[in-house]
């Protein structure tokens, strides 16, 4: 393995000479690792296909209108929450917390958002099929804003009555509806609620529900920047000289990511995730209620009214196909969370769904040992890696940020 990258006819000359490989400029790749590599470039990114259940998701005035709801904290029970509240422009549209605070405290952790667009499940879990009907979860979530679904379409009837009916027609009148009303939410909500007429209510759920496409068209538009790692993926496909694009022991790094440290089984694509669910024995939070990751969200996705196949969605009857073909039951599942994208991972500490481990050090570390799950079965295995490896990983994750910068301005 280690010989592969190395320019055959100087090995015999570095190991005479007790050289390290790492004082050669320019490591030699096997067609094999090349194309994994290549793969692995933003540059492989594809441009982002339609949602078919959001009718206005590459509409430039819903965005406009996503973006000023996404910072605007009259969507919240105090008026002092907004989703840039946890999803900071400045850090990646996170908040660098363990776990994330607005009316009160999440049980997870805040995550970034640049390319979420292609997920076809959000959240840690995946309990929703579409930016969309995410934005939904945090408005009318105790913890997070704290508000409902009658009182967000109030702050639009009364707020952006213009920019709204510029991209999905007039509000209705509501001025006789309660201020809040909500299936979900307080006794006196979910009681108004039940007093709604059918047309009330369907009123409010397609408000509701446009607020979220508007937010997610906005979203659409925050999408990973190229990293060093890109450019150096990029010299080397083309066959350009690559020199002094990486370190000697980020090369180290991404050897190892590529190859013993297995990273890419889930880690892959250009936005470095498979998409898809694992176990990989992260522990528990102390303090936190028992969490079962994906086996619990199947069930949430499947009734949640604002999926791809509700009333709400704009897809026709073949699209979904996520939500229609997707895995409903088995033992993996069981805390099971999806492969976060590693793009800017180095500057978004503490790691892991409920930021169980606060350093990368410690998140290489968890990949070595491999401990056992908390509950289910870890798919990892330990890697055996020595000091020296683990931090050389550590040091390729530093490539896949932005030269110079912490995070991306849409
Ligand atoms: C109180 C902090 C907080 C607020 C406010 C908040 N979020 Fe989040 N966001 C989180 C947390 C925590 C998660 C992960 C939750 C989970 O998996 O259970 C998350 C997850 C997400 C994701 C999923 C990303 C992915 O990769 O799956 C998106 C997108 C998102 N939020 C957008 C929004 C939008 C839009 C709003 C406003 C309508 C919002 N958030 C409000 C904390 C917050
Ligand atoms: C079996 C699939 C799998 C493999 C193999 C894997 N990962 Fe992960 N990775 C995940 C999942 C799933 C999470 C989130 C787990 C959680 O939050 O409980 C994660 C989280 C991470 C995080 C934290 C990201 C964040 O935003 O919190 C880093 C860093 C990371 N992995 C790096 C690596 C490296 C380096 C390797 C190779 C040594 C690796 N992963 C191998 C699936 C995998």
């Amino acid at each position: 393995m280690r010989a592969s990258l190395v320019v055959g006819g100087v090995l015999a000359a570095t190991a005479l000479a007790g050289w390290s490989w790492f004082t050669l400029s320019s490591p030699v790749w096997s067609p094999a690792e090349t194309k994994l590599i290549a793969s692995l470039s933003l540059s492989t990114l594809p441009p982002l296909p339609p949602d078919p259940s959001n009718a206005v998701g590459d509409d430039p005035a819903a965005a406009a209108l996503g973006r000023a709801l996404f910072f605007d904290t009259r969507l919240s029970g105090n008026g002092q929450v907004a989703c840039a509240s946890c999803h900071l422009p400045d850090k990646q549209f996170q908040d660098g917390t363990p776990l994330a605070s607005g009316m009160g405290q999440t049980n997870r952790r805040t995550m970034p958002i640049a390319g979420t667009a292609y997920n076809p499940w959000l959240f840690w879990d995946g309990r929703r099929d579409s930016q969309w009907s995410q934005a939904l979860g945090p408005l009318e979530s105790a913890v997070e804003h704290g508000t409902d679904r009658t009182q967000v379409a109030h702050v639009i009837a009364a707020a952006y009555a213009v920019d709204y009916e510029a991209v999905f027609g007039a509000v209705p009148d509501l001025s006789n509806l309660a201020e809040h009303a909500s299936p979900l939410g307080s006794d006196a909500a979910r009681a108004s609620w039940a007093a709604l007429s059918e047309a009330e209510r369907d009123a409010i759920n397609r408000i509701f529900a446009n607020v979220g496409k508007a937010i997610a068209a906005f979203e659409r538009t925050i999408l990973p920047q190229p990293t060093r790692f890109d450019a150096y993926a990029d010299a080397l496909t083309a066959g350009h000289d690559t020199t002094g694009l990486l370190t000697p022991t980020e090369l180290e790094g991404l050897r190892l990511f590529v190859g013993k440290g297995e990273c890419t089984k889930c880690h892959n694509g250009p936005l470095l995730t498979d998409q898809h669910f694992h176990n990989t024995g992260v522990p528990a939070a102390p303090g936190l209620p028992a969490d079962s990751g994906r086996i619990d969200a199947i069930a949430q996705v499947l009734a949640d009214p604002f999926n791809c196949l509700g009333i709400y969605s704009d897809a026709g009857p073949t699209d979904c196909a996520e939500l229609r073909y997707m895995d409903r039951e088995g033992h993996d599942l069981v805390r099971a969370y999806k492969s976060p994208s590693l793009r800017g991972v180095t500057e978004r500490a503490p790691f892991m769904h409920a930021g169980q481990l606060g350093t990368l050090a410690a998140v290489v570390r968890h990949y070595n040992e491999a401990p056992a799950a908390p509950a289910g079965h870890s798919e990892l295995e330990p890697l055996a890696m020595s000091e020296a490896e683990l931090a050389a990983l550590e040091a390729f994750l530093g490539t896949l940020s932005e030269a110079g910068s912490e995070g991306n301005q849409p």
